[in-house]
This record gives structure tokens, sequence and C-alpha cells, in this order.
């Protein structure tokens, strides 16, 4: 059932998002940014006046989540993803998410999913899988590069305190921690541009064809 499926896991700012888009364009296919999701789930629920810790009330939003609430640029900044982070951390949030995302991965023509646990939970079959990393320093850099760009005031030494807790956080915890998969191919990225990235990234792709 279904078509090809990549499964492109990794830390925050590792350049996973890049090379999922890189290979949605290369290979004509669709590209869910899964970490969209918690950071939805994460504001909706604080502008509603809730709390990250709120398991319930986290749930509840996650399972009302529509693709169409997914374009506000809001889930983009920091505080977003430390958001995301803290609800994604709640197992009912990440059930209420499931369907969403493996019907996503189910699509005839196939699918890129970007993420976390997208090679060892929601797609542990997709034929191809990578996790991409870089180093902390690396990343942080990235993100706060990025978060500059968007017109965010961010000061880059608590990018990378933002990083060390998230990456602690997201694999530490019970439910889906941030982990590679077995068959997946480990993608280190601190040393390349993006047009390496890619590069390696579909020869990645090309030989689990
Ligand atoms: O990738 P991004 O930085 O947008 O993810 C934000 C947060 O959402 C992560 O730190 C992680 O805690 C959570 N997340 C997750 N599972 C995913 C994608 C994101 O738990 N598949």
């Amino acid at each position: 059932s279904g078509g090809f499926v990549i499964a492109v896991d990794g830390p925050a700012a590792s350049g996973k998002g890049t090379v999922a888009s890189r290979l949605g364009a290369l290979y004509r296919l669709p590209v869910l940014d899964t970490g969209l999701l918690y950071r939805a789930v994460g504001v909706i629920l604080q502008r509603a006046g809730g709390d990250l810790d709120d398991v319930e009330g986290a749930a509840q939003v996650a399972a009302k989540l529509s693709p169409v609430m997914l374009a506000d640029p809001a889930f983009r900044t920091r505080v977003a993803g430390e958001a995301a982070s803290r609800v994604g951390a709640h197992p009912p949030v990440r059930a209420a998410l499931l369907k969403f995302q493996r019907d996503f991965a189910a699509q005839a023509g196939g699918a890129i999913l970007d993420g976390r646990d997208i090679g060892t939970v929601i797609a542990p079959d997709a034929p191809a899988k990578l996790f991409v990393t870089a180093s902390p320093e690396v990343r942080a850099e990235r993100r706060w590069r990025q978060l500059v760009g968007q017109g965010e005031m961010v000061v880059l030494s608590d990018i990378l305190a933002d990083i060390r807790t998230r990456d602690a956080r997201d694999a530490g915890r019970e439910a889906a921690p941030l982990r590679q998969a077995e068959d997946a191919v480990l993608l280190d990225t601190s040393e390349m541009t993006i047009e390496q990235a890619a590069d390696a990234a579909r020869r990645i792709v090309e030989a689990a064809r």
C-alpha cells in the first residue's frame, strides 16, 4: 500500500527540513514538516490561556488540529519550538497526531515526512530513512541566523542553550524519544553546505530505491 516514503529525522536545526524539501522538489513528493504540528499545538494551547503541562488540554488541541491551521508564521518562532517540545512529551498529544501523519505517509504517490520519530514510530516500514544531525554549535548558529532573518532579536548563546535543553528533552522523554532508527542512514551536515547535504541525501535515497 502507498508509494515511496522517505523518513527524515534528527534534532533541532540539523538541516532535516532543508534536506526534506530538497528531496521533495527532486522527486516531486509532498513534504510534511511534522514539527509544525507540535508547534501549532503548543502555540494554540497557550493562546487559549492553557498550560503546556496540561496533558488533556494539549491533547484536545491536537485532536482538533487541521492542515489549514498550519500556515501561521508564529509557529516558526523560538517560543513555539520550546512549546512544541513541551507538548510533544505528552503521549496523548502524540497519539492524537498519529493518524494525520500516517495518512500523509500513505498517499498513493509517496511522501516525505521530517521530524523526530518518523523512522521509528510513524513510518517504520519506510524504504528510505535518513537521520540528519550536526554539532550543537553548528545547529545553534543555523537556527540563530534563521530567527534573526525572520526579525527575531535573539542571542546566539541563548539559542545554543535552547538546543541543548531541547536535545536532552527530546532524547530523554518516554514517549517516542528522538533516536536514530536501526535502518536509518546517518547524515552529519556539520561541515556541509546546503548543496552538499542535499546531494548526500539524494545518494542515500537512490541507494534505497
Ligand atoms: O523540528 P522542530 O524544531 O519544528 O520541532 C519542534 C519540537 O517538536 C521538537 O523539539 C520535538 O519536541 C517536537 N517534535 C516531536 N516529534 C516530531 C516533530 C517534532 O516530538 N515528529
